[in-house]
């Protein structure tokens, strides 16, 4: 067991899905994969493993905002040895070129965290996406008649409730697309292992428009990106 996974070594498979909601993790665990087995309940934050068309692949739930996600993500890493964790999480749209219920293929994650600035020493790190899962998401995006996607950059943001929403503007100036809370220290960490990550988001609210998302439709997008993530993943 790790400090906050209570899984054996072994029970993780070497790619992972990460949802920031424990009950999206049983969700996809029960939805997608077969024979898929509960390894950790602890604090509620469900992990499942299974295979998707016979490969095995976990699921993790990851809580939302860096400072949680990132607690999974390091013990997932160093203490069950995981190669490749794709995101697959919402955002919310911050400009009129994406909609509600798009998808997006973060490339690349900037953000207000000071996780990078204590790790770099004030230097501004690029966090990225690894690139052979960012093509075979994308390939796989290409290849249905789903949502419209959009690949592209993220903010990652350490506050749902921002104190100044107006800097949102500035950000869709260098072209984000999207905001959400986990990429940014998804993707140094990957980095900083050498594991490959990638942040797949639906779109389940508009921060300009105000529109938001049935629950309804916020599970059937989220089933296309799950599908998608699986594709890129285990291809
Ligand atoms: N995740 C989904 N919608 C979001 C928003 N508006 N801000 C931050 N994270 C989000």
């Amino acid at each position: 067991m790790s400090t906050h996974i209570g899984a054996q070594p072994g029970d993780i498979a070497p790619t992972v899905l990460l949802p920031g909601d424990p009950l999206r993790a049983k969700w996809i665990a029960e939805t997608f994969l077969d024979d898929a087995r509960c390894y950790s309940e602890v604090r509620g934050m469900y992990g499942f493993t299974g295979t998707w068309n016979g490969h095995p692949v976990s699921v993790q739930g990851s809580g939302m905002g860096q400072p949680s996600m990132a607690i999974y993500v390091n013990e997932l890493i160093t203490d069950y040895d995981v190669q490749s964790i794709v995101r697959v999480g919402s955002c919310g749209a911050v400009t009129d070129a994406v909609g509600v219920r798009d998808i997006i293929i973060a490339s690349g994650a900037c953000t207000d965290s000071s996780m990078n600035r204590i790790a770099f020493h004030g230097i501004d790190y690029a966090p990225v996406a690894d690139f052979g899962l960012l093509r075979g998401a994308v390939e796989a995006a290409e290849a249905r008649d789903g949502s419209p996607f959009h690949v592209g950059l993220i903010f990652s943001s350490d506050s749902f409730y921002p104190a100044r929403p107006e800097l949102l503007g500035e950000m869709v100036k260098y072209g984000v697309l999207g905001v959400e809370m986990e990429a940014s220290a998804l993707y140094t960490l990957a980095a900083k292992h050498g594991r490959r990550a990638l942040a797949i988001c639906t779109v389940s609210d508009h921060i300009v428009t105000g529109e938001e998302t049935t629950s309804h439709e916020r599970e059937q997008t989220f089933g296309e990106m799950v599908e998608i993530a699986l594709t890129a993943a285990l291809r």
